[in-house]
């Protein structure tokens, strides 16, 4: 029996199924992962289950924001995808439910410790490494020299040829944003988020909008998650991927049920279907690099392999949390985006 013929057995689905007799079932999801890859999952698990999918993909940042502004009447019934600190913070506010789902133990336990860290209010669905994905045909043609670390960004040379996210809308740049802080300090940090800003053309407002500008010769350096820029590479264009020399962080991302949904019987039943190996398995059809959360999933021999990347130990509880997130944001909001480029 097939992990999906299981759970149409479980009670999730044989509720859903039983409340679609009397009037069909559905789903808002919020989704932040890629669009293409939000696009194949609402579709597959429409057709799999018969649950009517309302799909609007957002960024991690506004899609917290979205929540957090919708919690006195909640119109979305689960997030999933995006990176796990807003899904920390989203828990750490009970703007999403607890639930444990039955395919918990077929998962890794990096996926399990995200759950439990947030008091089973969220968990984790796939992680990737933070890196930067260059042009190489445009960067030879401004003469510049390949970068291999964070600090080669800084050089007046990339001045204009460098993008990101706003952290503020996008869970890739907040993550970049904590990175930094974590591998240099807060100080250090910030003047380096200060020099970084003297080189950016544009702060976007989706995380890896940054590799797809670079992919098409509009900007030289993006600063995403390394999935997304091998994505560009398979595609054919020209990106080189780097993983930055000094270390780099990552990211958890996640899935959360959204407190005081409508459609919570649907909620879990996507839940369910969201971590088993065929839904995980998608993302190789739309080139999502990522690794999965299920061990049984597959990984394809493009993506990133994570044990050859320089890893930190990105400290997800306390950037995943309320306070410390609110305060690196506006710290950055007040001590960078202001300075003049
Ligand atoms: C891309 C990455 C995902 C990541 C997401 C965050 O889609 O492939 O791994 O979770 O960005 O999006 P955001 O727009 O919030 O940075």
């Amino acid at each position: 029996m097939t992990t999906l013929k299981k759970l149409l057995a479980t009670s999730a689905f044989t509720l859903v199924a039983a409340a679609g007799t009397a009037q069909a079932a559905s789903l808002t999801l919020y989704c932040s992962a890629q669009e293409d890859w939000c696009q194949l999952v609402a579709n597959t698990f429409e057709e799999t289950s018969g649950i009517e999918v309302n799909m609007t993909r957002k960024s991690s940042g506004e899609t917290f924001a979205q929540i957090k502004a919708e919690s006195s009447n909640p119109r979305g019934d689960i997030w999933w995808g995006g990176t796990g600190d807003p899904h920390l913070q989203a828990a750490e506010e009970d703007l999403t439910m607890k639930y444990m789902s039955p395919m918990r133990d077929q998962l890794h336990p990096w996926a399990i410790s995200q759950a439990e860290s947030s008091g089973n209010r969220t968990i984790g669905i796939y992680s990737g490494a933070l890196g930067y994905g260059y042009n190489t045909d445009l960067l030879k043609a401004a003469g510049l020299k390949a970068p291999t670390c964070w600090a080669d960004l800084l050089d007046p040379s990339f001045d204009g040829h460098v993008q990101m996210a706003n952290p503020n809308s996008s869970g890739t740049a907040y993550t970049t944003l904590a990175t930094i802080v974590q591998l240099f300090g807060e100080d250090k940090g910030f003047e380096f988020m200060a020099g970084l800003h003297a080189n950016i053309n544009q702060y976007t407002k989706s995380g890896s909008a940054p590799i797809k500008a670079a992919a098409r010769g509009e900007s030289t350096v993006g600063i995403v998650f390394m999935h997304d820029a091998v994505k560009q590479a398979v595609a054919g264009f020209p990106i080189t991927v780097v993983a930055p020399c000094e270390g780099t962080g990552y990211e958890i991302g996640s899935m959360s049920i959204i407190d005081g949904a409508r459609n919570e019987d649907s909620a879990k039943a996507f839940y369910d279907w969201a971590l088993t190996t065929e839904a995980q398995n998608l993302a190789l059809e739309v080139n999502a690099f990522q690794v999965p959360s299920n061990k049984s999933s597959n990984t394809s021999p493009a993506a990133p392999n994570m044990d050859d990347i320089k890893l930190i130990d990105y400290n997800f509880t306390l950037y995943g949390s309320s306070a410390e997130r609110r305060r690196l944001l506006s710290k950055w909001d007040e001590d960078i985006s202001t300075l003049a480029q």
